[in-house]
């Protein structure tokens, strides 16, 4: 059993690659691109979930796993329920921050930016895209807010079945939220905690910046 004497001890070290600024990519987006490939080549099992980090109109951070359904020059999409806690307070304030961690692969990537609502017709593509059940499920989950029991919720499911049956359509509080990044960090982990950090960040041209960071 897991005590704090345990827990204290347990470390091990870094040692499967380096990270050079010759190394990597001038474009953050390529960079990313050849680090996610990595990670989905690699086996590593859901490569593309993130955590989300949002913030509050109280000032207080929240955090949970999405997945990471597109990306490119135009953004880093994920999709949700916009009246979810995550839906809500993106809403309000737009500034959220992805963070990836691979294990295996000793590195972590952090995403900074803004987020907006992705187009309809993208949200629509996406939805239309999922399994049935998933977009049963979309209908039948008000996400984020307190339900009765779990028979509640089967019951809105045997509801929406019932209402739509194969032909789901999407739901209008559902759809993308698409980040552009002003920061990424990318991060690999060395020998005695002496990691490479890599932040690239925009000038006031628009250009990307690389700077090291210390560990
Ligand atoms: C691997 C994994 C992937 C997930 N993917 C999504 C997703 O793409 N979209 C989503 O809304 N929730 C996803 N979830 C559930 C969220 O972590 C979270 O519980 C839910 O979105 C409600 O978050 P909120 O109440 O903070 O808004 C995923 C959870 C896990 C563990």
């Amino acid at each position: 059993m897991v005590d704090n004497t345990k827990l204290a001890s347990l470390r091990h070290d870094f040692d499967r690659a380096g990270l050079r600024e010759t190394d990597v990519n001038a474009d953050p987006v390529e960079q990313f691109r050849t680090w996610l490939d990595a990670a989905i080549n690699g086996g590593i099992k859901d490569a593309n979930a993130m955590t989300v980090s949002t913030v509050g109109a109280d000032g207080r951070p929240s955090a949970r796993v999405v997945l990471l359904k597109y990306f490119g020059a135009e953004g880093f999409t994920f999709f949700t329920n916009y009246s979810s806690r995550k839906g809500r307070e993106l809403e309000a304030n737009p500034f959220a921050e992805f963070h990836f961690f691979w294990p295996d692969l000793e590195r972590q990537v952090s995403i900074a930016g803004s987020v907006a609502k992705a187009s309809r017709e993208l949200s629509e593509e996406y939805f239309l895209s999922r399994p049935l059940e998933s977009r049963i499920g979309a209908w039948a989950s008000e996400q984020s807010s307190e339900i009765a029991s779990r028979k509640t919720l089967d019951e809105r499911v045997e509801f929406y079945r019932d209402k739509f049956g194969e032909d789901v359509p999407l739901p209008d509080n559902w759809g993308g939220f698409t980040m552009t990044p002003d920061r990424f960090e990318f991060w690999q982990g060395r020998k005695s905690r002496l990691h490479d950090r890599l932040l690239y960040s925009l000038d006031g041209q628009g250009h990307w910046q690389i700077a090291r960071l210390s560990p």
